[in-house]
């Protein structure tokens, strides 16, 4: 085993504090934390810290429509999420938010720094404005028709049914998310970090080994189209750091986001008494591993590293990105309740169970990861409960039983003892390089070992035979010994049951190395249960639970709802109305369209006619749940030729407040039928 001592700082992509865990979180933080307990079982002196990413303009209308400040916003979600960390067994050192004293610290330091250097300038824009609430408007918060294709109400940077990419200020009829009004334009000053400076820098850095090859190869395009400078200013209101020496400009939230990684751990060297400036000096032997989703690659692997680079601070040893979560094969739906959350998960079932799974499916690359739920059940069960824990549960027996709970001397075998410890290099290396579903290959290989042992030797029979109690308990001394090597290697999946491991055992399950001597002559707690069978019951009722919960978010106390601002368009006659020929349609087939995030292709029955149309419902609407159903269409919308297809019609759905909602007549009503 590797002798040196390493000194890890270990990361997880920081969540919004504006939103609850969900189990595509939790695929990130597990993973995390995998890697963070393996280290330490390694004995290297390893630190997880992180925080909450508290600022941006979200989180700030978030906290003015539920009509608290952000400030308590945020201190509430932070509890909530710690909550649910700790209940899923995560062990960071340091949970803390990026609106605190030592983040504004640090990222009032790095800026300087930054523009001392020269590495910052200043340009007036020219943006969006909302005059009726007094603010600029990021590009997510502008929509407006395409001017390609003339779709309507897509976001300000690029339309969802052509995929062309503009500027907000081309789309037609541009309009405020947030108030509807229509913005104007305003010149402000902003400040940019002029990123090609890093450019030499950053490819050097890139070539060192600190990135998966897909992520090389994504920046090599990005260095290849040219870095462009970065606009690190949001105006007044914001809810963020002020820059200093301004009055109304604010540091956009992923200026100070990843310092917040780093004020984390400053929290924690105080506390700690670690020399924090050390692990921050270029050339530190410490190391640096950020793990990310694939989604936020550009923020880890260019901005981030140019701002330490550009203040004179070390460069992350390794930014370890992961694909995204998917139920059952689909992204996670609420409709179908597979948007889980983090709490909903906890309420039914054991963490160690999903901790698992998400372990034996984990691998070193960007591929996305599906928690198949029949799978999840028959795995957990087949594995974990079926191969590991009954190995304990079957030797406890007789030990207890016959000798009072008291282990064999010596192992009958040690050679196959040996044999189980000549595979700890490979499984480390394994987890070492996040390959974690190939080390519970190998775990679950010895684990089928194991059992043979037991099987061969049946203990079961030799205690019904008189004289050969020592039989059995050096049997049962090398079972319990097997189990001992396979929870220690399990335990950074695991770490609940390997706890209740340690407590049976007597003995601390923790440090790979102290499986160099086998547990003998030792007395063994008591066997308590360590893991229950999932019941496949209790994964329908997580569905049912995320079914009812989403209802409950889309109804809300009618205090959470502010008043409408109705905004309405012209005024026009019923001869213009009547223009608009509305039918009753069936949906007869409805699919997503894998390249626009919007948009779902329904084939509609007019009654005798079918009608084939594309509608930007598909964050609502799981294509299945609609097929069968009747909606309202606009049957005399002129075709539209769009990037997929040509859409022959127009479904109505309700949409601005707390959702999207397809219309449907009452039951009775056929399709053909003219709505007016
Ligand atoms: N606040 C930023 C990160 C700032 S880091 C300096 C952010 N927050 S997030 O809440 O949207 O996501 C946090 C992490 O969870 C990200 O790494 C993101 O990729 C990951 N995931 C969010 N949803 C996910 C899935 N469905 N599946 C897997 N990971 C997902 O981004
Ligand atoms: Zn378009």
């Amino acid at each position: 085993m590797n002798d040196t001592k390493r000194k890890i700082l270990v990361t997880a992509a920081l969540p919004y504090a504006n939103g609850s865990i969900h189990l595509g979180h939790m695929l990130e933080y597990v993973q995390t934390d995998i890697w963070a307990r393996f280290q330490r079982a390694q004995g290297h002196e390893t630190w997880f810290a992180w925080a909450d990413d508290a600022h941006g303009t979200p989180i700030m209308l978030s906290a003015q429509r539920q009509g608290i400040t952000p400030e308590q916003l945020i201190e509430r979600m932070n509890a909530e999420h710690q909550a649910d960390f700790r209940d899923f067994g995560l062990s960071y050192d340091n949970f803390s938010s990026t609106h605190s004293d030592a983040n504004r610290e640090l990222v009032g330091m790095i800026f300087e720094r930054l523009r001392d250097g020269g590495h910052v300038v200043e340009k007036t824009i020219s943006q969006f404005y909302d005059e009726r609430e007094g603010m600029f408007l990021p590009d997510r918060f502008i929509k407006g028709t395409c001017p390609k294709c003339k779709t309507p109400d897509q976001y300000g940077d690029s339309c969802e049914a052509c995929g062309s990419t503009y500027a907000p200020t081309d789309l037609i009829d541009p309009r405020s998310a947030v108030s509807g009004t229509s913005p104007v334009m305003r010149d402000s000053e902003h400040h940019f970090v002029r990123l090609e400076r890093f450019g030499d820098a950053l490819k050097a850095w890139t070539a060192s080994g600190a990135l998966q090859s897909e992520v090389r190869n994504k920046l090599q395009e990005w260095f290849t189209d040219g870095l462009r400078d970065w606009d690190v200013t949001r105006d007044a209101p914001y809810f963020g750091f002020r820059i200093p020496g301004t009055e109304d400009k604010y540091f956009y939230v992923w200026v100070d986001a990843p310092v917040g990684y780093m004020a984390s751990f400053r929290e924690l060297s105080e506390r700690e008494g670690l020399d924090f400036d050390a692990w921050w000096t270029p050339g530190t032997d410490t190391e640096l591993h950020h793990f990310i989703g694939k989604d936020i690659v550009y923020f880890h692997t260019l901005f981030w590293p140019a701002m330490l680079m550009g203040a004179g601070l070390r460069t992350p040893t390794g930014v370890h990105a992961h694909g995204f979560l998917t139920v059952d094969g689909t992204k996670m739906s609420k409709s179908r309740g597979t948007f889980i959350m983090a709490r909903t998960y906890l309420d039914h079932l054991d963490p160690d169970c999903l901790r698992y799974y998400f372990c034996a499916k984990l691998g070193p690359g960007l591929g996305d990861i599906d928690l198949n739920l029949e799978d999840f059940v028959a795995r957990v069960n087949a594995d974990l409960v079926g191969k590991v824990v009954n190995i304990a549960s079957r030797c406890a027996g007789f030990i207890h039983r016959g000798f009072d709970g008291e282990l064999a001397a010596e192992l009958p075998e040690p050679a196959l003892y040996a044999e189980f410890l000549a595979e700890r290099p490979a499984i480390a290396a394994d987890f070492e390089g996040r390959n974690y579903q190939s080390a519970i290959r190998r775990i679950m290989a010895l684990a089928d070992r194991a059992n043979r042992y037991i099987d061969e030797h049946k203990p079961w029979l030799m205690a019904k035979e008189k004289g050969r109690e020592a039989e059995v308990q050096a049997v049962c001394t090398q079972g319990i010994n097997l189990f001992r090597v396979l929870i220690t290697l399990l335990a950074p999946a695991i770490p609940f049951t390997a706890e209740k491991s340690a407590t049976f055992l007597g003995r601390e399950v923790r440090l790979w190395s102290d499986l160099d001597q086998p547990l003998v002559g030792a007395r063994l707690a008591p066997f308590q249960p360590l893991l229950h069978r999932i019941d496949p019951l209790k994964v329908d009722a997580i569905l049912e639970a995320s079914k009812a919960s989403l209802q409950a978010t889309e109804s809300p106390a009618a205090t959470d709802t502010p008043a409408r601002d109705l905004d309405l368009a012209e005024e026009i006659g019923i001869d213009d109305f009547t223009k608009v020929d509305l039918r009753v349609a069936r949906i007869v087939a409805a699919e997503a369209v894998p390249e626009a995030d919007k948009l779902l292709r329904l084939t509609l029955d007019l009654g005798g006619q079918t009608r084939n149309v594309f509608a930007g419902i598909k964050s609502a609407y799981d294509p299945e749940d609609l097929v069968g159903r009747l909606t309202v269409m606009v049957a005399n919308l002129k075709p539209r030729k769009m990037r997929f297809g040509v859409s022959e019609g127009m479904v109505l759905a309700a949409g601005g407040g707390q959702g999207l909602f397809i219309l449907s007549p009452d039951e009775g009503a056929e399709p053909g039928d003219r709505v007016s």
